[in-house]
């Protein structure tokens, strides 16, 4: 295959951060397709290696899942996967599909909550219907432990994101974020945040952004994260720490260790088909751990994300053609 010795050489050493730099913002543009999401998602290889990261397209394997996961000492994220809801039919669609998966939880009894994208929940459309949704999600929470996590999109929606948070979380305590370490205005939302109480899932952050408003270098991303984990953890409120670098969770466990707080004041918090390894150890040692499990059709762009997370994850999936 003539495209494998051309990513090869992208691979080689010299020039391989580079190479795996140009193949992540390539991965990331092709993941806003949807030309090729339609042509990929009807492809039989492609679904099935997506199946790694998703748990399928129904929610019956989405519960099927969640089950199996409970029984291994894992809590559940469920991810009804969509994003840019095209009008504000597809919008009250998204918003009922997640109340029918939040009544399937409280029926089966599953430890689980729901992650959602404001954008699938009709952000672009009018910001006052996408809040009016995400409360009718909150309320159906209101006398349960378990909150409506709102995914953290792209920086084009960073602002509104927390604003509709924000406003929500004024009248329901059932909901939380996720506040991205990449942003250089991650530190001051997170006080920001916390001066309301909001449960916050910190993670590195999956979009392409501009240096100017993000660290480009990983090495500045995981010092951003280690100090906003920090100030998390030391708030007494209980966040999640999501992430699969194991020099983040280790120093997670140090800080918490140093600190006095309990194991079960905070998550660690994955992705499905992630370093099972790690999650599997991590419940072992008496952490609480919650893995985040997407389910649908519309798997394409949340796939590419992971592609684009480890490009050789795409190296083996087109040796694998
Ligand atoms: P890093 O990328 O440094 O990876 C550390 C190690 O983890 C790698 O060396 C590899 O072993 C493993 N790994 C990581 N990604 C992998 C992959 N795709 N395939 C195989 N192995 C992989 N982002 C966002 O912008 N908004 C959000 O709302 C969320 N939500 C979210 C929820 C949860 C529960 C998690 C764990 C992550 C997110 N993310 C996210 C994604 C996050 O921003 C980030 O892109 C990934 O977690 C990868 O970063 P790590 O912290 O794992 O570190």
């Amino acid at each position: 295959m003539i495209i494998l010795p051309l990513f090869d050489n992208f691979a080689g050493k010299q020039g391989q951060k580079k190479g795996d730099e140009m193949m992540r913002a390539l991965l990331i543009e092709l993941s806003r397709n949807k030309w090729i999401a339609r042509r990929v998602t009807k492809n039989g290889w492609a679904c099935r290696m997506a199946r790694r990261f998703v748990a399928g397209e129904t929610l019956e394997d989405a519960i099927g899942t969640a089950r199996r996961l409970n029984s291994e000492g894992l809590a559940v994220s469920l991810d009804y996967l969509g994003e840019h809801a095209q009008g504000r039919e597809a919008a009250h669609c998204a918003g009922l599909t997640y109340l029918r998966i939040l009544e399937r939880i409280a029926n089966e009894g599953l430890d689980a909550n729901i992650s959602v994208k404001l954008t699938q929940l009709g952000l672009e459309v009018n910001d006052d219907l996408c809040e009016e949704l995400i409360t009718s999600l909150c309320v159906h929470l209101r006398d349960s432990s378990q909150i409506v996590r709102v995914d953290m999109e792209g920086s084009a929606y960073t602002q509104r994101t927390i604003n509709v948070v924000k406003n929500v979380l004024q009248r329901m305590p059932s909901i939380g974020i996720v506040i991205q370490a990449y942003l250089y205005r991650s530190e001051h939302d997170i006080e920001e945040l916390l001066k309301r109480g909001c449960r916050i899932r910190l993670c590195k952050g999956a979009y392409r952004e501009k240096p100017n408003i993000a660290f480009p270098k990983k090495r500045d991303v995981d010092a951003n994260f280690l100090k906003l984990m920090k100030t998390l953890l030391a708030s007494g409120v209980y966040h999640g720490i999501a992430t699969h670098d194991e020099n983040m969770i280790e120093a997670t466990k140090d800080f918490v260790e140093t600190r006095g707080i309990k194991k079960d004041a905070f998550e660690f918090q994955m992705l499905y088909g992630i370093r099972g390894d790690i999650q599997k150890k991590l419940v072992h040692d008496g952490y609480r751990v919650r893995a985040y499990v997407p389910y649908g059709t519309e798997w394409f762009p949340y796939f590419m994300r992971r592609l684009a997370e480890r490009p050789a994850n795409l190296f083996f999936l087109l040796r694998n053609l």
